[in-house]
């Protein structure tokens, strides 16, 4: 089993994908939102590539319990139910619902994916449950960190390397690339306080000055949800090992 690291889906076309593993992270803020969701009882979310997909899809889909949902520029879109900020996505408003979400680069970082053979969402919220997961099934894996436009974000790298060193530490001899290599060098430099790591980031500078610092403690959290979220045909559900 080999762990690989994309810095950025930019740097792959999605056939990459094809036949692979593959796990999405997006700390600031869409994978940790998507966690947070199906954590809440969302029925699915479904990822988009465009506004105008996501406006198409929430009128014709899902029965009327479709919530719109997303961010640009990290504020909510106009004429949307929800924003980007996990803190938004209670049981009250998300319980049963369908979730189509459109963000800057975590959902466009899964939908470039969606070619993969297993496909999961990953934040430092379920770091150990996705490692667990990710080592019993024993298969190379792909950890796209999302990052921002096509650029390097410190958060998602280090939340890779966070868990490829969990991943390691229950099999000792996963192979890693070079980009894993670096991920780990800097999960032990810059990991071992997260909040301090996410308030220092460019994107977590970003989320304070719109008001959203609540919202890096709640990205902070470890192993707060320890559930896997699964994309297939388009929808991202809660994995269930007994139905594929
Ligand atoms: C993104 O996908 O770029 C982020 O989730 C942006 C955000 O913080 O809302």
């Amino acid at each position: 089993m080999k762990a690989n690291v994309l810095f950025s889906p930019n740097n792959v076309d999605e056939l990459y994908f094809t036949n692979k593993t593959t796990v999405v992270i997006d700390v600031l803020r869409a994978t940790s939102v998507i966690i947070q969701a199906l954590n809440n009882g969302a029925k699915e979310v479904i990822p988009v590539g465009s506004i105008d997909f996501a406006m198409k899809i929430s009128v014709n889909a899902h029965g009327g319990q479709t919530l719109l949902c997303g961010e640009r520029n990290t504020i909510m879109i106009d004429g949307f139910d929800l924003g980007n900020s996990p803190q938004d996505f209670v049981k009250e408003k998300v319980f049963g619902k369908s979730i189509v979400l459109f963000t800057t680069n975590g959902s466009k970082a899964i939908v470039k994916a969606k070619y993969s053979e297993n496909l999961f969402i990953s934040s430092f919220n379920n770091l150990s449950a996705m490692a667990e997961h990710l080592v019993s099934l024993d298969k190379d894996v792909e950890i796209i960190a999302a990052g921002s436009n096509g650029i390097f974000c410190m958060e998602d790298a280090i939340c890779a390397g966070a868990l490829i060193h969990t991943m390691k530490s229950l099999n000792e001899n996963i192979e890693i690339s070079d980009a894993s290599k670096a991920s780990l060098v800097l999960n032990d430099q810059f990991g071992t306080d997260v909040i301090a790591m996410l308030t220092e980031s460019e994107h977590g500078k970003r989320l304070i000055e719109n008001n959203f610092e609540e919202d890096l403690s709640f990205c902070a959290k470890i192993d707060n949800m320890p559930i896997i979220p699964f994309y297939k045909g388009g929808e991202i559900k809660l994995f269930n090992k007994d139905k594929k």
